[in-house]
C-alpha cells in the first residue's frame, strides 16, 4: 500500500512536537495505522534545530503545502482564524483531509468548514483542539456513543490551571506564573485567550457540539476568566475548604436547551476536579447509561498535544485512498437543541 503523505503547516510548539513524535515513534505508529505515514512537506517561516528535516520539502509559503498534489493529509498548526481558515478551506477544496489543533478556528468557523468538507468528501479532525493530549473528542463521539449525555464539566485550559495551582501552592503572583506558562509553550499566542476564558469557551462549544449533537455556537457561551483572581482569593478559598478552579460547564436543561458557561468555581477540596493541578486538564462527562466518567491528562504542551494530532493522522490514514470515507470527523448532527441556549 502506498504511504500516506502528510503536510504540516506551522513548526512552532505543536508543529515541532508533532514532527518529533511522529519521527521518533514512526514504526509503531505505522503499525497502528496499518500503513506507512510520511511527513513529506512542511510549510513554515523558519526551521528549527530540534527537528531534523532531512528529506522533507520545506516551503516558506504554507499554501505550497496545500497545493502540493502529493499531500494526502494537511495538518494545520499555524493557529489563528484568518490565514488558517483560508488554508483549511483551500485544503478541503483540493480534496485533502485536514487535521487541526485550532480550537478558535473550529469553534468560530467549524459549521462552515465542516459543510465544505462534507461536500468535498473529506474530513476535518480536531482531537488536539480540546484538552491537549486527552482523547476527549473520540471518547465523546465513539466511547460514549450509546449515551444521552446529561452534562459535562471540566478544567480545559492548562495555562489557567497552572496559574491557579502555582498561586495556591507557592503564593506566586499571577503575571509571574503567566510568563512561565508562556515560556513553557502552554499559553496561546495571545494569552488573553487563556486568562479571560476565551480559549476554554472555544473548547467548551466544541465539546457541547459533540455531546449534544448541535451546531457550534461560540457566541452563546457565558465567559468569565481568572484575571481578577488574586493570591488572597486562592488562600481564603483554601481556608474554607475549597479550591478555585476555572471550569467549563455544559448541561442539558430538559425543555429549555443547553447551558454553556465558563467561569471560576469554588470546588470542595475532596472532589476530584479540585485535585487536578498544574497544566493537567480533566473532564467529567455524565452519560445516562454509563454514569459519570472522568478523563485526565496534560492539557497543553508540545508532545501531549502532538499525541492528539497524531491520533487524528492515524485515524485518517486508515481511510485515505480507501473506499471508506468516515463522516465522524466532520458531521455534527443537529438534534434540535440549537436555538434556545441559556446563559
Ligand atoms: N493555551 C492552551 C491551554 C493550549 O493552556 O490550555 C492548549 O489548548
Amino acid at each position: 500500500m502506498k504511504p500516506v503523505n502528510v503536510g504540516i503547516c506551522g513548526l512552532g510548539t505543536v508543529g515541532s512536537g508533532t514532527f518529533n513524535v511522529l519521527t521518533r515513534n514512526n514504526k509503531d505508529i505505522n503499525a497502528k495505522a496499518g500503513r506507512e505515514i510520511k511527513i513529506t512537506h512542511i510549510g513554515a517561516r523558519r526551521t528549527r534545530e530540534d527537528c531534523d528535516l532531512t528529506g522533507v520539502t520545506v516551503s516558506n509559503d504554507i499554501f505550497a503545502v496545500v497545493n502540493d498534489p502529493n499531500v494526502d493529509i494537511l495538518v494545520e498548526l499555524i493557529g489563528g482564524t484568518t490565514v488558517a481558515k483560508d488554508l483549511v478551506l483551500q485544503a478541503v477544496r483540493n480534496g485533502k483531509h485536514v487535521v487541526t489543533a485550532n480550537k478558535a478556528l473550529i469553534a468560530e468557523y467549524g459549521n462552515e468548514l465542516f459543510a465544505e468538507a462534507v461536500s468535498n468528501n473529506v474530513t476535518i479532525s480536531y482531537e488536539a483542539a480540546v484538552a491537549g493530549g486527552i482523547p476527549i473528542i473520540r471518547s465523546l463521539r465513539e466511547g460514549l456513543a450509546a449515551n444521552k449525555v446529561e452534562w459535562l464539566a471540566g478544567i480545559i485550559n492548562g495555562t489557567g490551571n497552572f496559574i491557579l495551582t502555582e498561586m495556591r501552592d507557592k503564593g506566586r503572583q499571577f503575571d509571574d506564573v503567566l510568563k512561565e506558562a508562556q515560556a513553557l509553550g502552554y499559553a496561546e499566542a495571545d494569552p488573553t485567550f487563556d486568562v479571560e476564558g476565551i480559549d476554554a469557551a472555544h473548547k467548551l462549544v466544541i465539546l457541547a457540539s459533540i455531546a449534544f449533537g448541535m451546531p457550534l455556537q461560540f457566541d452563546k457561551v457565558f465567559t468569565e476568566g481568572i484575571s481578577q483572581i488574586r493570591p488572597e482569593d486562592v488562600a481564603y478559598a483554601d481556608e474554607l475548604g475549597y479550591r478555585i478552579k476555572h471550569l467549563g460547564i455544559t448541561r442539558r436543561l430538559p425543555g429549555k436547551g443547553i447551558e454553556l458557561r465558563v467561569h471560576p468555581t469554588m470546588i470542595p477540596q475532596s472532589r476530584l476536579l479540585a485535585n487536578v493541578n498544574g497544566v493537567m486538564n480533566a473532564v467529567v462527562v455524565k452519560g445516562d447509561a454509563v454514569g459519570p466518567t472522568l478523563y485526565y491528562g496534560a492539557g497543553a504542551g508540545a508532545e501531549p498535544t502532538a499525541s492528539a494530532v497524531i491520533s487524528d493522522i492515524v485515524h485518517v490514514s486508515r481511510m485515505v485512498n480507501s473506499s471508506y470515507v468516515s463522516e465522524d470527523a466532520t458531521a455534527v448532527p443537529h438534534l434540535g437543541y440549537g436555538e434556545d441556549h441559556l446563559h
